[in-house]
């Protein structure tokens, strides 16, 4: 049985949510996996040794990602790399199947640019649109580039982009990726 954990950013909880789904799935497979945010391991920090496998996901935020991303893969590039390890991307550019091909998703490609960490494996998940929730000017902003996109923009709109089917399957994936003889 394997051990494997999940890391992530999130800012308004659907990155932990898929987070905490494809736990669910490597569960149900029958290996063991944790799910931290990338924050709480200030106070609690990774036993490394524990795990043979590592997911990381973060949330896209205005064409990039919340510093104490780069800042977590740079502190901690060498253990996300001695093991099998993969990077999740979630956006809701990616509401569009064509985004989700790693060549065409700018996001994942800033990020591959940009982090210290060069992860074995990829994947891109789309995200939420959720208007209530976020603060009135992100909301404006982001209903400002949708109109541009032609997405939604409807200032009481809820739209949960995710294909909570292909994020079961990518849990199957990083419990296989966690099988496979690593160097
Ligand atoms: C302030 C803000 C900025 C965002 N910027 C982008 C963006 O530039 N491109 C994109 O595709 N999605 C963008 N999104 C959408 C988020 O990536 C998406 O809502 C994601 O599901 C948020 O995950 P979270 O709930 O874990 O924070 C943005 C969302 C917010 C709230």
């Amino acid at each position: 049985m394997a051990h494997i954990l999940v890391l992530y950013y999130s800012r308004g909880g659907h990155t932990a949510q898929i987070s905490r789904a494809i736990a669910d799935q490597i569960i149900a497979n029958g290996d063991q996996c944790d799910v931290v945010n990338i924050h709480d391991t200030k106070q609690k920090p990774i036993e490394w040794d524990k795990y043979q496998a590592v997911a990381l996901g973060a949330c896209v935020l205005y064409g990039s990602y919340h510093k104490s991303v780069f800042e977590f893969v740079s502190q901690h590039q060498q253990a996300l790399s001695n093991i099998p390890n993969s990077f999740f991307c979630v956006n809701v550019v990616a509401r569009n199947p064509e985004k989700r091909i790693p060549e065409n998703n700018k996001y994942l490609q800033k990020f591959l640019t940009l982090s210290a960490w060069k992860p074995q494996d990829v994947k891109i998940i789309a995200g939420k649109v959720d208007y209530p929730s976020w603060p009135w000017y992100d909301s404006l902003m982001i209903r400002l580039i949708m109109k541009m996109t032609d997405g939604p923009t409807d200032p009481t709109a809820i739209i949960d982009y995710t294909d909570w089917e292909d994020v079961k399957a990518y849990g199957n994936h990083i419990a296989k990726l966690a099988q496979v003889e690593f160097s």
